[in-house]
């Protein structure tokens, strides 16, 4: 849960997906990178969910993890989005994976989450989903 909050700072906005998702996580003598990804409809996946351990972050294990996915996915899926507040480096990382910007969810972190969330200083307000074909 710690490592999942440094994605999603709201425990019961973790919940919502968390028991209905499959989580993946990537280690080798020490845990490096975890996602949660979930089933919206027949064939659409959904990353909720990525954190790389602060120590280990921008070494290719967030990369590494989501090519995992894809070729995971792959075959049972047809697309795979995920949904992130408007921060360029996150919208950067995303798009460095793979992803391609599809369409946003006015107001999403104000109506959904209990106290407003800031990034480098800036409120999330909209949520910006990106997608990929499996
Ligand atoms: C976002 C996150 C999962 C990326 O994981 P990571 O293991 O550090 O990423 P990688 O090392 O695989 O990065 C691959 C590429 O993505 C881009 N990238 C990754 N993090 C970036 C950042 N903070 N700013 C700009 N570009 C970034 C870079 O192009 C990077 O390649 P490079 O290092 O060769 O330039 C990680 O920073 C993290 O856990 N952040 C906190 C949680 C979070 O915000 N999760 C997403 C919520 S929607």
């Amino acid at each position: 849960m710690d490592l999942l909050l440094i994605a999603d700072e709201q425990v019961s906005m973790i919940e919502k997906y968390l028991y209905r998702g499959e989580m993946f996580a990537l280690q080798d003598d020490d845990l490096k990178a975890l996602c949660v990804v979930t089933q919206e409809e027949p064939g659409v996946y959904e990353l909720k969910n990525i954190a790389t351990v602060p120590k280990y972050q921008r070494k290719g294990f967030g990369q590494h993890l989501i090519a995992y996915l894809v070729d995971h996915y792959k075959g049972v899926g047809k697309e795979l989005y995920v949904g992130t507040g408007d921060n360029p480096d996150i919208l950067h990382f995303y798009e460095k994976c793979g992803f391609r910007r599809s369409h946003i969810v006015k107001n999403f972190f104000v109506d959904n989450y209990d106290h407003p969330i800031y990034e480098n200083g800036q409120q999330l307000v909209d949520m910006v989903y990106l997608k990929q074909s499996l």
